[in-house]
């Protein structure tokens, strides 16, 4: 009897890969004890600065780093500059800290994440897809209810001190819908995929590091 086994090619389907992979971290992640802080209204505004400050180095150099590499179709394939925070983390640093603020040196945490990224850029571009999925999706999620909470907090007016969490994207969810889209349509062979997982885990684990450090930071003597 000759048996008729259809064979089906199985894609990956990279958001999902993604999301489902990065589960168990992401779980992890919202435990931190600074992220719980925050999410019961305790932060200082000087534990807040340092927060801000740590993010805007991060984010200047991923955006950078996008900006440079707009050559390569899949980057350019996620380019969205109306997600690009460094320029919103600049102007939230200027109403926490005052007109006259400039941002100290990175912390050691923010450096190791930042010196990470300076790496792939130049070796391996496309892993810098991770972190962009990392940050902006996060951003667009439990970000959003960050931001409702640092409202509340620091009793900000719509527009002042609250850029880090204003996306002039409309409908939050339907641009999700769409950013998922964009990251299935990239051109990238299934083993690159796995590889964007463990470097969306690594992500994580950076994201991590400098929460801790933040932690760290709050509890210290000023
Ligand atoms: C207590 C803190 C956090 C909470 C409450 C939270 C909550 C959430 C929620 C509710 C979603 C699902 C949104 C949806 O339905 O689309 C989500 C998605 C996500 N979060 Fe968080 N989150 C937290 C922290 C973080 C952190 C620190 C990061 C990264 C550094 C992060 C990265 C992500 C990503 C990448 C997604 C998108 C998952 C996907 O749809 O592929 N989250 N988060």
């Amino acid at each position: 009897m000759i048996l008729n086994i259809n064979y089906r090619v199985v894609k990956m389907i990279l958001s999902s890969l993604l999301r489902e992979g990065t589960s168990e971290v992401h779980r992890n992640i919202e435990q931190s004890s600074f992220l719980k802080d925050l999410f019961r209204g305790k932060v200082s505004k000087d534990t807040y600065l340092k927060y801000l400050e740590s993010f805007f180095y991060l984010y200047n150099e991923l955006e950078y780093s996008v900006n440079l590499k707009l050559s390569d179709k899949n980057i350019e394939k996620l380019y969205f500059p109306e997600l690009h925070r460094t320029k919103a983390l600049y102007l939230d640093l200027i109403y926490f800290g005052g007109a006259s603020f400039h941002p100290g040196p990175p912390t050691e945490k923010t450096i190791r994440y930042i010196d990470h990224i300076k790496k792939i850029t130049e070796k391996e571009t496309y892993k810098i897809i991770s972190h962009l999925y990392v940050r902006y999706l996060g951003d667009l999620s439990g970000g959003q209810i960050l931001g409702g909470i640092i409202r509340k907090i620091f009793s900000l007016e719509k527009g002042f001190g609250d850029s880090f969490y204003s996306f002039p994207i409309g409908d939050v969810d339907h641009f999700k819908n769409t950013y998922r889209a964009r990251l299935d349509s990239l051109d990238l062979e299934d083993f690159q995929k796995l590889e964007l997982l463990e470097e969306a885990k690594l992500a994580f684990s950076y994201n991590g590091m400098m929460l801790s450090e933040l932690d760290i930071f709050a509890s210290s003597p000023k």
